[in-house]
């Protein structure tokens, strides 16, 4: 039997370990996941303990995806250009970290496209750690352009520098971005603004949104923000954050063990447990 889990803190209201612990069952895995509450003082101890207990994988959430990458023996490339790590697999007592938080996003926007999507314009919302994995993800795939609006515009400046690495992407003000709003074909929400409780919460004015537009925030309590709710009432294509979370889980398994879990089934475990 082979010991998974994940660490953060706090860490009790995490999906992973019903999400994981289902599939294993299902796919008769011998394994078990678990949900660690580790102290930011005690991350250094828990990444030691990992490797004496022989804990063959780890998910790592808020606040320890950057402070981890100290204590690990590598750290793939994606997880290097996002500066953050989701994932550790033990390799015979070697850590690797890794950040499927990008690529788990990208698959489920391809997921809701059914076509490729390198001529879009895309503005996100949100310069923070989500934000920086999915731009990296979405730039690396490749888009028209990447516009990051953010409420502090320096951290968006800052973003967008590194987005330039691998193609074209702005700073704008939140101001500027509902004006133009139009000129966009993905519109990302990755800031916390719409979460319960704070229902009524937008992250920005809609007035411009056009038909057709594909709408996503990354937020999954509630499953629709009144950000995609009325996004919906005015034609667009909405998607929660629950297909990027099902998606970051099932690379992660799939990096540990090899094979690739069925998301639908994790969507519709996570769904149960959300209400949905
Ligand atoms: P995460 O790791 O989930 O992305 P984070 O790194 O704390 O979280 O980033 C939160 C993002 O949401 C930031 O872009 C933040 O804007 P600031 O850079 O100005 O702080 C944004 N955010 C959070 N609360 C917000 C609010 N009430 N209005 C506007 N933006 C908000």
């Amino acid at each position: 039997m082979g010991i998974f889990g994940v660490i953060g803190h706090p860490i009790s209201h995490s999906m992973s370990p019903i999400m994981h612990n289902c599939e294993f069952k299902k796919l008769g895995c011998p394994h078990h996941y678990t949900a660690f509450d580790v102290h930011p003082d005690n991350l250094k101890n828990a990444i030691d303990g990992m490797r004496a207990l022989n804990i063959l994988g780890l998910n790592v959430t808020i606040p320890h995806k950057v402070a981890v990458m100290e204590w690990l023996d590598e750290i793939d490339e994606e997880a290097r250009l996002i500066g953050a790590v989701n994932t550790i697999k033990n390799e015979n007592g070697r850590l690797i970290g890794s950040n499927t938080d990008g690529e788990g996003y990208l698959r489920s926007l391809k997921e809701l496209i059914d076509h490729p999507f390198h001529d879009k314009n895309v503005l996100i919302i949100g310069a923070g750690g989500a934000s920086r994995a999915i731009v990296t993800a979405l730039a690396r795939y490749g888009v028209s352009r990447i516009d990051i609006a953010n409420r502090t515009l320096q951290k968006a400046e800052q973003l967008a520098m590194h987005v330039r690495q691998f193609g074209k992407s702005n700073a704008i003000p939140l101001k500027e971005a509902e004006e133009k709003l139009s000129t966009y074909g993905i519109i990302v929400n990755t800031t916390s603004v719409g979460m319960s409780p704070n229902l009524p919460d937008m992250p920005i004015n809609i007035h411009h949104l056009e038909k057709g537009t594909i709408v996503s925030d990354l937020i999954y309590n509630p499953l629709s923000t009144m950000f995609l709710k009325k996004a919906k009432e005015k034609g667009a294509i909405t998607a929660n954050g629950v297909g990027m979370f099902v998606h970051q889980g099932a690379l992660s398994f799939e990096k540990w063990l090899g094979i690739a879990p069925n998301t639908e089934r994790m969507t519709e475990t996570v769904l149960k447990k959300l209400g949905g």
